[in-house]
């Protein structure tokens, strides 16, 4: 089967692998419609993740069961299903308890619980831009989705984004009539600040400096603030007479930067601290790691961010982090897709075919203007 295969930084390419096939009893395999390139996906791109050459990437997945195991009983081929990105047993200790992005079980690296498909320490498990996709645990980890194409561009912010913007939305501790700052504007903060005004927010306020993706924040509601055009901070507290917002979304991770282009991985959460009043909660799903050799500082090598915890305390802040439990929200999130309420393939800019996959990661990578999210149809 046709693959994309990290070769090295800045190269992907469009290879032959061996078939995805049924290994344990449990498994099926996904014929896939529809896979995304993620922002998650830049960072091992641009060579900041020890992910090996010749990993099959992809971890936004959707299709249709194209085989199953004895094992499976539950779904059939011919199923149409939404594939969430963290793999989960079913039966560890977090997965019972709806954290599936910390599975005890199926990350065998010592020390690291969550597995997820084609990513850099996420366990031995092919990605799904492919052609087809072996799912463990499939009666557990699979969403069924209503039969045919309908809402291919919106179910299929299902298997990542839409889940991890609403847990960014979560864990900000987020309640109706809060004011809401969203830092990035990429696909991850977009589907944030989609999450926080479907929850109700009062105003949802989208930091970023990639006039495209302001513009689209704009579109569905929200009030864009641009980061080169000044002090964000400064830019909110004026907007919310002094105050600051009832809660913050990290949407950026460790490759934060300011606006020219120089990388300071303290510079967002220092700014939520700022911004965020006191007693208020902030919610990073932006991603950050524990080795970074790319880091610009001794300290961030090592995942020590010097962010600005003396202030956070002071202010009796709370803050909540991590991968999204892409279980915990995907029913719901369904359902408000197939009820018209929510509408994540909004941001949707270009469809390609898996062939021109290094063309998508080359542009959206480069933040080209228009390049908002990639999807891949194999
Ligand atoms: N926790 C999870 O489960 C999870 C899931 C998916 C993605 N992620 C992570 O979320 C993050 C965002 O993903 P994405 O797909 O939107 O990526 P992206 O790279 O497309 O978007 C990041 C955006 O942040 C902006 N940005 C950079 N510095 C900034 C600053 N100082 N202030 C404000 N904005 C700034 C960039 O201009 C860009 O538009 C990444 O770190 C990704 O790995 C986490
Ligand atoms: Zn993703
Ligand atoms: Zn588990």
């Amino acid at each position: 089967m046709k693959a994309v295969v990290y070769q090295g930084p800045e190269d992907v390419a469009v290879k032959e692998v061996p078939d995805a096939r049924v290994e344990n009893p449990t498994d099926a395999v996904v014929r896939i419609t529809t896979t995304n390139i993620c922002g998650s996906d830049l960072h091992m791109y641009e060579g900041r993740t020890s992910v090996e050459e010749g990993k099959v990437l992809g971890h936004e997945n959707m299709g249709v069961v194209e085989a199953v195991g004895a094992g499976v009983s539950r779904l059939k081929v011919g199923d149409r299903v939404s594939v969430p990105f963290n793999i989960g047993c079913g039966t560890c200790r977090n997965c019972v308890h709806g954290w599936t992005s910390f599975c005890t079980r199926m990350n065998p690296i010592e020390g690291m619980d969550g597995a997820a498909y084609g990513y850099a320490n996420m366990g031995p498990y092919d990605g799904g831009q492919a052609e087809f996709l072996r799912v463990p645990h499939a009666d557990f980890n699979l969403l069924e989705l209503p039969e045919g194409r309908e809402h291919e561009n919106d179910f299929t912010m299902l298997s990542d984004i839409f889940p991890t913007g609403w847990h960014g939305v979560e864990l900000s501790g987020m309640v109706p009539g809060d004011d809401v700052a969203v830092f990035g504007a990429g696909p991850v903060g977009l589907m944030a600040a989609h999450s926080a005004l479907l929850k109700g927010a009062a105003r949802v306020f989208v930091v970023d400096k990639e006039a495209d993706r302001l513009r689209l924040a704009e579109s569905i509601g929200a009030i864009p603030v641009d980061f080169s055009a000044g002090d964000p901070v400064e830019q909110i507290t004026e907007q919310t007479r002094g105050r600051g917002v009832d809660r913050g979304v990290e949407a950026v991770g460790y490759q934060a930067h300011d606006p020219a282009g120089d990388e300071h991985p303290e510079l967002v959460l220092d700014n939520l601290v700022k911004v965020v009043r006191s007693t208020g909660g902030i919610g990073v799903v932006g991603v950050y790691v524990p080795q970074d050799p790319g880091a610009v500082t001794e300290g961030a090598k090592q995942g020590r961010i010097g962010w600005d915890y003396g202030t956070f305390f002071t202010k009796g802040q709370s803050m909540g982090t991590g991968q999204a439990p892409v279980m915990r929200y995907n029913r719901q999130l369904r359902d408000l897709i197939v009820a018209g309420r929510a509408t994540p393939g909004f941001i949707v800019s270009h469809e390609l075919p898996l062939d021109q996959a290094p063309e998508g990661y080359r542009n959206f990578d480069d933040r080209v203007e228009g390049w908002t999210k990639v999807l891949l149809h194999p």
